[in-house]
This record gives structure tokens, C-alpha cells and sequence, in this order.
């Protein structure tokens, strides 16, 4: 039977590493397919934020698709997927699945994942956010999306970038449905 699928997408924000650790964490599952995209502002952001090529990049991910490839499966809700995940997720790309412009691969996805009712979680970056960004939080979260900021949790006393990271990357898999073991749980 083939594995169920799962759409992780990589925009032009600051935080490529919270994409890059998510590809890992799916990968070390072993039991979806992850279709990757990533934006040409995403291969900006992740070639000023890691040493990773492109073809090490692709490496993590099952199927690689461009953002210009709109008829690409995962344009369609025919494509069977348990969600997708933006991270980081832009402002630009915020600002247009809020609206509902489907003028990439990736607005297209995103647009498919909430028509089709499935889990769509989003990591925006940016700081201080102004008002447009928060209504298109809030409309994105109205229509059924997830925003969940990467915003680490420090009571867990992090003695590393690496562990702030993989604890946000777990938290954002676990809201697409899929249980992550490690993830570090308050215990009272
Ligand atoms: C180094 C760098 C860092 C950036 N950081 C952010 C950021 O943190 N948040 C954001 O919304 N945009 C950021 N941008 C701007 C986006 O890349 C830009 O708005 C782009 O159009 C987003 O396109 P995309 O959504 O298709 O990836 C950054 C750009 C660069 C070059």
C-alpha cells in the first residue's frame, strides 16, 4: 500500500531551518511521501541561512515540485494528502492564501489543502507584524488554516538552536496529525 502523502512547502521568510527540520523529522518517519516546493524567494532565504545545495535539499523529500508547475498533483484535491506545512511561511505567501490566490504551486496546494478541509498549518516570520498581517492570520485561521508562529517555548530550558527548532518542527508535524516521538510534553 503506498504511503500517505504530505505537502511541505518553503518560502522566502527567515527560519529555512524550520522547513529543512521538518524534511528531516518526515524522512526519519519513513511513512508519508513528502512532496516538497519551494519558492525562488525560499531558495534566497535558505541559501543565506544554510550551507545545504539545492540537490541536497531535494534529497530530503520524495517528489520535488517547482512553484511554477501548477498542474503539478498537488494542485489538485484529487491528490490524496494528509496536509501541508509552510515553513517558514512569508508574509507574501500568508497574504495570498488569505486571499485565495492560487498564482503558484504553492498558493494553489494551500488553496486545495483548506477547500478540501484538510489540516494546512502555516510557521509566519516576521517581526513586529503590522495590521494587514494579522487580518490575514485571522482569515487564514477563519477558513480553518493553522498559524502557529515559531515562537519557541523556553521552559524546557533549550541549550541549542538546533533543539529550539526541533521542538517547533515536532509541534507543527503533530498538528497535521502525525504523532512525534520526542517531543518534549509539560509534565506539571
Ligand atoms: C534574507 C531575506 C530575509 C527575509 N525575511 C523575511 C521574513 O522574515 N518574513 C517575510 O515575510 N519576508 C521576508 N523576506 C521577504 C520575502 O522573501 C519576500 O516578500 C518574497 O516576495 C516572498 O516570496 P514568497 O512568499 O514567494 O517566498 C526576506 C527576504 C530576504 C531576501
Amino acid at each position: 500500500m503506498s504511503k500517505p502523502a504530505i505537502t511541505v512547502a518553503i518560502t522566502g521568510a527567515s527560519g529555512a531551518l524550520y522547513g529543512l527540520k521538518i524534511l528531516d523529522l518526515l524522512r526519519e518517519r519513513g511513512d508519508v511521501e513528502v512532496h516538497l516546493v519551494v519558492s525562488s524567494s525560499g531558495w534566497l532565504t535558505l541559501s543565506t541561512e544554510s550551507p545545504l545545495s539545492r540537490e541536497a535539499v531535494h534529497a530530503k523529500a520524495d517528489v520535488v515540485h517547482t512553484p511554477k508547475a501548477v498542474g503539478a498533483c498537488i494542485a489538485s484535491g484529487s491528490h490524496e494528502s494528509l496536509g501541508m506545512l509552510v515553513a517558514p511561511c512569508s508574509m507574501h505567501t500568508l497574504a495570498a492564501i488569505a486571499c485565495g490566490l492560487s498564482s503558484n504551486l504553492i498558493t494553489r496546494a494551500a488553496d486545495v489543502t483548506l477547500k478540501e478541509r484538510r489540516r494546512l498549518v502555516l510557521l509566519p516570520r516576521e517581526t513586529p507584524l503590522n495590521l494587514a498581517h494579522l487580518r490575514n492570520m485571522q482569515s487564514v485561521t477563519e477558513m480553518g488554516g493553522i498559524v502557529m508562529p515559531p515562537v519557541p517555548a523556553l521552559y524546557h530550558q533549550p541549550k541549542t538552536i538546533d533543539e529550539l527548532i526541533t521542538d517547533t518542527a515536532r509541534h507543527a508535524i503533530e498538528l497535521v496529525g502525525l504523532k512525534q516521538a520526542g517531543r518534549k510534553v509539560w509534565r506539571g
